[in-house]
């Protein structure tokens, strides 16, 4: 598990192994758009102010991934303890 951490609020939450970013985000009332929720198609992508991000997408290209300042929340996850969010 990891924490994510909502940069405007300051509230934190706790992404279970089980359950993704964005469902963690929907059930404390935060919405991110989705569409395709495998990686593909981009439309979650949510920047990301500290933490190390998983990414599990294939959206991205290496030299993207590298940067480490955005990643696609239906899928992707944290090598961090936490992931501060810029929502
Ligand atoms: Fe398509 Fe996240 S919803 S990449």
């Amino acid at each position: 598990a990891f924490d994510v951490q909502i940069a405007s609020s300051g509230k934190r939450y706790t992404v279970g192994a089980k359950e993704t970013v964005i469902q963690v985000l929907a059930a404390n009332g935060i919405d991110v758009l989705t569409s395709c929720e495998q990686g593909v198609c981009g439309t979650c992508i949510t920047r990301v102010l500290e933490g190390e991000c998983d990414h599990r997408d294939m959206y991205f290209t290496d030299d993207e991934k590298a940067k480490n300042d955005q990643f696609t929340p239906c899928c992707s996850r944290a090598k961090s303890a936490l992931l501060v969010l810029d929502l």
